[in-house]
């Protein structure tokens, strides 16, 4: 019987497939072209505050391959304004490389007012709901971009209170001290 490099043979190849795919996806919500970006991921159904929405799946990769990885993508989002989050840090040893096509996660958009919120479990991250999410609306998180490249990072979240940029809640006061504008932090919620 033919294996490939790991040993694996085609039916063993095709079940272990099936099952990421399967971790990927969720009752809870669905892929649709998404009122900020291109495409989103949307409510199926009345999500409770809480609830755990779909699991964040992806390639573990080790420091060395993340840094690499990590510089690529900058380098991809310097030329056509990415602002995609695909790695995230697992622990010391591990990060976890969501860019894959059965990651429905990976789709999901940033907003100034989420209702997501990406959490880890051990070696694994799950999307949760930050307060109830009714059936079709999009879900969003935040991406938590440090504000030294605000720039290149224009939102389009149109949610009350959009700050105008993906950063990261934490430091919307220095984005307003860098506008010159007043308290932006408390309109969002
Ligand atoms: C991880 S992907 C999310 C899925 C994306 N909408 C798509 O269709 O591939 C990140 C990309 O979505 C875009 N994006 C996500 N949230 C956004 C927002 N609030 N405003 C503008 N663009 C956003 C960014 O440009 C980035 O390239
Ligand atoms: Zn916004």
């Amino acid at each position: 019987m033919a294996k490939d490099e790991k040993g694996m043979t085609d039916s063993e190849l095709h079940r272990k497939l099936l099952a990421l795919w399967k971790r990927g996806q969720s009752d809870l919500c669905e892929i649709q072209c998404s009122s900020i970006h291109g495409s989103g991921v949307y409510a199926a159904r009345d999500i409770a505050a809480d609830e755990l929405i779909i699991e964040y799946v992806g390639e573990f990769i080790d420091k060395e391959q993340s840094s690499k990885r990590s510089t690529l993508q900058l380098e991809r989002s310097a030329k056509n304004g990415d602002a995609a989050v695909f790695i995230f840090n697992i622990n010391s040893k591990w990060d976890l490389d969501g860019n894959v096509p059965w990651n429905t996660a990976r789709l999901i958009n940033h907003s100034c007012s989420p209702n997501c919120e990406a959490q880890s479990r051990g070696k694994k991250i799950f999307i949760h709901a930050l307060r109830k999410i009714k059936q079709g609306e999009e879900l969003t998180y935040d991406y938590g971009f440090d504000v030294d490249c605000y720039e290149e990072h224009p939102c389009l979240c149109r949610r009350d209170g959009c700050v105008g940029y993906i950063v990261s809640r934490d430091q919307w006061h220095i984005l307003d001290d860098k506008l010159g504008r007043g308290k932006t932090s408390e309109k969002a919620s």
